[in-house]
């Protein structure tokens, strides 16, 4: 199997496990699970999206890909900014469990957004025509 697919494998497999780990997450921050605060859930998000990263570094090296022209992956990485923020207000930050909800909806659809450019190589693939 060559570089680039073992590299998209993982960085593909690291993202559904991911978004699964955050999902769960949620739920969990929603009912007060007392899950959260295991060391286990604590450590394996951040293992598994270190490899995200490295595999999604390694691709760029491997396409020659610049994410600042190449205007999907830019957008790839604002939205992964915001990601992170409204990640953290909602599993920590937020202090209401309003506040948490609301950054937990917008960093799924942020997730969602990230893998419908991917998908579409198209910053603006959810507009009509
Ligand atoms: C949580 C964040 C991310 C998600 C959800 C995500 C999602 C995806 C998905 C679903 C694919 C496969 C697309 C396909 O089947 O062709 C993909 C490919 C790729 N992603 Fe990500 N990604 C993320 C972060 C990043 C970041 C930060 C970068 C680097 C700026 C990046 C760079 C790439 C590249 C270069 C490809 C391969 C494109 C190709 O094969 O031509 N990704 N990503």
């Amino acid at each position: 199997m060559n570089g680039y697919l073992v590299l998209k494998g993982l960085h593909v497999s690291a993202v559904a496990l991911s978004g699964i780990f955050f999902l769960l997450r949620g739920v969990w921050m929603l009912r007060g699970s007392a899950l959260l605060q295991h060391s286990w859930v604590r450590i394996t998000p951040h293992v598994v999206d270190t490899v995200l990263l490295a595999a999604a570094l390694g691709l760029l090296v491997r396409l020659q890909l610049n994410p600042f022209a190449t205007p999907w992956l830019g957008a790839k990485l604002i939205a992964l900014a915001g990601y992170i923020v409204f990640g953290s207000f909602a599993l920590k930050r937020g202090r209401t469990r309003r506040t948490r909800s609301i950054a937990l909806l917008a960093a799924l659809g942020l997730f969602a957004y990230m893998i419908g450019t991917a998908l579409t190589r198209d910053p603006f693939f959810f507009l009509p025509g």
